[in-house]
């Protein structure tokens, strides 16, 4: 288990062609979880959940801000270094 402290954390996706503008999906989320917390991502679809979660998976780049684990900056370290017990689990439909 893990504490994972998000702060002001932002994904802004590059543009892809000219009718798909450069897109910020997560606009600058705080959000500490503790050591064995459970916790839950609700919202409506396209809101950022699968982004947030891939963030802190390591699976997406971030823009800006910052994602600590166990009080490490791990804004630049790879899924396969230190974030091997942090993924993303799918919700069902309800
Ligand atoms: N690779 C991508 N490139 C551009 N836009 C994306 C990409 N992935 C997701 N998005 C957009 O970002 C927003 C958030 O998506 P997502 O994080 O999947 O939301 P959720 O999981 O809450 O439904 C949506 O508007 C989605 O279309
Ligand atoms: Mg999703």
């Amino acid at each position: 288990m893990a504490r994972v402290v998000l702060e002001n954390l932002v994904k802004t996706y590059p543009p892809t062609d000219k009718k798909n503008p450069a897109f910020t999906a997560v606009k600058g989320i705080d959000l500490e979880i503790r050591d064995r917390e459970f916790m839950v991502l609700v919202g409506p679809s396209g809101c950022g959940k699968s982004t947030t979660l891939r963030m802190i998976a390591g699976l997406e780049d971030i823009t800006a801000g910052s994602i600590a684990i166990d009080d490490q900056v791990v804004n630049e370290v790879p899924r396969a270094r230190s974030r091997r017990h942090a993924g993303p689990v799918r919700a069902a439909r309800a």
